[in-house]
């Protein structure tokens, strides 16, 4: 079956600013129409607990279990609000593409974490979710990330090759697109994670709105060489980053300016060397995420670039708004037995569907219903979970269903 269904896609990204929901028409292989979406953003002071716990919660602390509940109610209000006044057609979803918020990732370690309950969320939305998207590609020896790159690849298939999208969010990754569908794919550099950092470190305000500052400042290349020397940057792709491996101790001493400086010209450095590194140069580097608004990041890119780049807004696309279909897209995958991660784009030893699909329970559940806790949600209750298709059978690998992430 390949007929373009209705899924919604929910991702908290690695900067904590909130909750990104996008509605997608696909069939999880060629066509992928956004319907749009809206980001919900936290609360400061659930960003405050949920920077914490990314900081010191382990991810069997009872606190890391209550997160992972308010998280998805979070995720569950955010989906009500914004179908709230939606066109019925559009409340037609057949699957919800449910990322979570990631509390670790250390692939190496054979450890990727999501905070969030896929059974929850599908009891209270009455509508099947995936979730879970990385740990099975973890298991197989893949990084777990980046899992965006097959919707990238949807997306400028019909681009003469090779093409290029650079997700400027918490950690930047880049998806190169080759002759005949070719692949590469991998994690570039701490991104929004350092400016942002470095921005509440000396202001206390959330982001740099526009690269205002960024513009200003004067980058320091023996600091930006000096974190580059670190043995990440000299891997080649795939590669991935959990968003503590680096950090703004490298800045310190300079001021405001030159530190976002600093740290956008490490990106774009950063970047610069992973393109080197490619089979060949991108015609175009299309830019996504919350860092193509920073102009003195752009800026930064586009001079140590060799190759044009350009906001995948001069595609028609909210790049707001791509991660989130990216989950949607995937989780459309994960029904229909295809894979959501390759050898080339995560080092995972064969293509393989990752997720979990949690169906709702068919009594009582619907979207904007009452709230209920199930029997077992805090233990083994695995009844309504399923892995889709020829894979491992559910429960058999001894998880506990609500876990704070790997459900
Ligand atoms: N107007 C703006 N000016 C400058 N920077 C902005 C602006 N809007 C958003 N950003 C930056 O983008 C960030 C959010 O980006 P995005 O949502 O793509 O990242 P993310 O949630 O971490 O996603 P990912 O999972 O890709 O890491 C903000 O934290 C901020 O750093
Ligand atoms: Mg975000």
């Amino acid at each position: 079956m390949s007929r373009p269904v209705l899924a919604l896609g929910l991702m908290s990204g690695t900067s904590m600013d909130g909750i990104d929901v996008a509605l997608l028409e696909t069939d999880g292989r060629g066509t992928a129409r956004p319907l749009g979406g809206r980001t919900f953003p936290y609360p400061e002071a659930f960003r405050k607990r949920l920077a914490a716990a990314v900081r010191a919660v382990t991810p069997a602390a009872p606190e890391a279990r209550a997160l992972a509940r308010e998280l998805t109610d979070r995720h569950a209000e955010a989906v009500e609000a914004f179908l709230a006044g939606r066109p019925e057609g559009h409340r037609r979803i057949e699957v919800v593409g449910f990322h979570g918020h990631t509390l670790r990732h250390r692939p190496r370690l054979g450890e990727t974490v999501q905070l969030g309950c896929g059974a929850r969320l599908a009891r209270r939305l009455g509508l099947p979710v995936v979730s879970d998207f990385r740990s099975e590609d973890v298991r197989r020896g893949g990084q777990g990330a980046p899992l965006v790159p097959l919707y990238h690849a949807c997306l400028l298939a019909h681009r003469p090759p090779p093409q290029a999208v650079l997700n400027l969010g918490g950690i930047a990754n880049l998806t190169w697109i080759g002759p005949g569908g070719a692949l590469r794919a991998g994690d570039v550099a701490p991104c929004n994670a350092l400016l942002d950092d470095w921005v509440r470190r000396h202001t206390g305000l959330p982001f740099d709105r526009d690269g205002e500052v960024t513009l200003r400042g004067r980058a320091d290349p023996a600091r930006v060489a000096a974190v580059l020397a670190h043995p990440f940057f000299a891997r080649p792709p795939p590669r991935s980053l959990d968003r503590l491996d680096f950090d703004t101790d490298f800045l310190t001493g300079l001021d405001l300016a030159d530190g976002l400086a600093t740290a956008a010209a490490l990106v774009a450095e950063a970047t610069a060397r992973l393109l080197a590194v490619l089979p060949a140069p991108p015609r175009r580097l299309w830019l996504t995420g919350g860092g193509r608004r920073n102009r003195g990041l752009v800026r930064a890119l586009a001079r140590r670039l060799a190759v044009p780049v350009a906001p995948v807004e001069a595609l028609g696309r909210d790049g707001d708004l791509l991660e989130a279909e990216a989950f949607a897209y995937l989780a459309v995958r994960v029904c229909r037995g295809l894979p959501t991660s390759l050898p080339e784009t995560t080092g995972v030893v064969e293509p393989v569907r990752g997720g979990v699909l949690h169906r709702p329970e068919s009594e009582g559940a619907h979207a904007g219903g009452p709230h209920r806790l199930a029997h077992g949600e805090e233990g083994g209750d695995r009844q309504d979970q399923e892995r889709p298709g020829p894979g491992p059978e559910p429960g058999l690998d001894g998880e506990p269903e609500e876990q704070p992430g790997g459900e």
